[in-house]
């Protein structure tokens, strides 16, 4: 068979591919998490050519992707409330929801199971597909069973060149995992495989959300999989992965010190001493860079399919980590060496967000001792030492009995974002090290640390945590804390990253309105 390539952003190819599954063919279409190999889920003998053409086992079920919420009514035996307000949060997106399916779904897209996986992608080009069509479409992700999956044209080629009728050109995908598949079909809504919608997320719209214990230990011998995908080998390249767990610092030294021939993948900023160590080495991102870790995965995967073997730098596995470790724990078939011998929790967001309480709290929960940053970085700026003396040489002019005086410097620095520059680009290696020495005194530690990123004191955590509240919030906790006027106290505010800085970067965000809410969080943290 001839495999035609269609332009996604064209509504004449966009037809063409409809046509062709309106008569039974099979099109690999752009989603905004992985391609996809679509036929009509109401045609049988259609959706029997998918497992053909991907050799993907028979029991295994495959997702069915909507354009419009409202076709839920035709696929499932109803439409619980829970599952509504889900989709009103995170569709059109990287989320797929299980529930009991309607009989008239063929048998060919559920394996057989009672319940059927409905997802409404973000990709407009996919949206348009399935509307044009006017079926909903059965998908899996469009590459050979066992393969990584495609995020982009080439791999589809890769993999599917002359088994299939057409792809829709719909450039690179950009989320690049698949998406995360939920099952709403009890009280509380489980997580099967976790993706770019993240637990958190879950429980922030439902107020309470679970992941399959099977996602993160593997199946239990004689287990039943709760998701029929749980049991097969997945996401592998040809090569042997072994991955490398821990805070970034940590997993770098092992992975550096290995002998043995292998291609490494790691983050940007290990990037020129990895390059020394090994011959081939990708970049995954910058090690808090949670997006850029899931975009670059299966990509690199597939680059260095044919090395002797892949060693991995694994991103941080909590809170938004979770999808990549999955994929890597499965890819590496859970060869995982740890490099952290300890717990080391990065607490960081805006002044007043709160987080010196969750701090307080998680250190008493842990029994971690508590790591304060700010306190460590004024005792060194007062004491005789190093850095007190390059600050005073760079800010000579808020040089005061021989000590510095604060407040000067504090003006300075929040008027000009360059003197700040200056200023914590001398200050910050010598609070980075303070910490961690303080990590290995104490066996582990919670870093209460504003910087924690710009310090790159996360490169020594193996959870980061950011807590926000409202502006008003943290202006009221400023002021009665730190007997400043309210000017000073907005200047600071306007001088520091928002939220979103924060939400990029960190594993999990708290919201620290009331404190109240924060104890089942921490509880959750604590039995990771
Ligand atoms: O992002 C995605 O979900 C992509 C794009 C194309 O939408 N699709 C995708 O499909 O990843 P696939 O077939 O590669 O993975 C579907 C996963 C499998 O692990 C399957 O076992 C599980 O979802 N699944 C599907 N229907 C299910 C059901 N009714 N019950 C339990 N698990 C189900
Ligand atoms: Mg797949």
């Amino acid at each position: 068979m001839k495999t035609k390539l269609l332009d996604g952003g064209s509504r004449k190819d966009i037809k063409t591919a409809a046509d062709i599954l309106k008569r039974g063919g099979l099109c690999a279409m752009p989603t905004e998490t992985v391609y996809g190999l679509a036929a009509s889920a109401f045609d049988p003998s259609a959706v029997e050519k998918i497992f053909e053409a991907k050799g993907r086992p028979q029991d295994n079920p495959l997702i069915v992707h909507i354009s419009d919420t409202r076709e839920l009514y035709k696929l499932w035996e109803e439409v619980p409330e829970s599952a509504l307000k889900l989709a009103e949060a995170f569709w059109p997106g990287p989320m797929t929801m299980i529930y009991r399916r309607k009989k008239t779904v063929p048998d060919a897209v559920t394996a057989g199971l009672d319940t059927v996986g409905v997802r409404l992608p973000a990709h407009e080009t996919a949206r348009r597909l399935i509307a044009e069509a006017g079926v909903p479409l059965a998908a899996p992700s469009a590459n050979l069973s066992g393969r990584p999956s495609p995020t982009s044209v080439k791999h589809v080629l890769a993999d599917m060149d002359g088994r299939i009728d057409c792809i829709l050109d719909g450039g690179d995908c950009s989320v690049g995992v698949e998406s995360t598949v939920v099952d709403m079909t009890s009280g509380t809504p489980r997580i099967l495989r976790p993706g770019a919608i993240s637990e958190e997320m879950i429980a922030g719209v439902l107020g309470s959300a679970e992941t399959d214990p099977a996602v993160t230990e593997g199946l239990k011998k004689g287990e039943r999989p709760r998701s029929p995908g749980m049991k097969y080998r997945h996401y592998a390249p040809k090569a042997p992965v072994r991955l490398f767990c821990g805070a970034p610092d940590d997993s770098v030294k092992v992975l550096l010190g290995q002998s043995g021939d292998a291609a490494a993948l790691v983050f940007d900023e290990y990037l020129d001493e990895a390059k020394k160590r090994f011959e081939k080495v990708l970049p995954f991102g910058e090690s808090w860079d949670h997006d850029a870790h899931k975009r670059i995965l299966f990509a690199a995967l597939r680059e260095l399919d044919t090395e002797k073997a892949i060693f991995v730098q694994e991103p941080r596995v909590f809170g938004r980590g979770a999808a990549v470790a999955n994929r890597l724990k499965r890819a590496a078939a859970f060869d995982c060496v740890s490099c952290t011998e300890y717990t080391v929790i990065g607490v960081t967001g805006r002044s007043g967000s709160g987080k010196g309480f969750v701090s307080a709290e998680l250190s008493k929960a842990l029994d971690l001792r508590h790591f304060d940053a700010d306190v460590v970085y004024k005792s060194m700026l007062s004491s005789d030492g190093e850095m007190k003396r390059r600050v005073c040489e760079a800010f000579p002019d808020c040089v005061a009995d021989g000590g510095i005086d604060r407040r000067a410097l504090g003006r300075i620095v929040f008027a000009d974002p360059s003197k700040k520059r200056l200023l914590e680009s001398l200050t910050h290696p010598f609070v980075k090290l303070a910490a961690e020495e303080f990590v290995k005194k104490n066996r582990g530690a919670v870093i209460d640390a504003p910087l924690l990123f710009e310090s790159t004191i996360d490169r020594l955590c193996t959870i980061t945590v950011g807590v926000y509240c409202d502006d008003e919030t943290s202006l009221r906790r400023i002021l009665s804390r730190d007997g400043i006027t309210e000017e000073a106290a907005r200047l600071r505010l306007s001088a520091q990253p928002g939220t979103d800085f924060y939400g990029r970067r960190c594993d999990v965000m708290l919201d620290n309105r009331t404190s109240a809410d924060l104890a089942p969080v921490i509880a959750k943290l604590i039995k990771k």
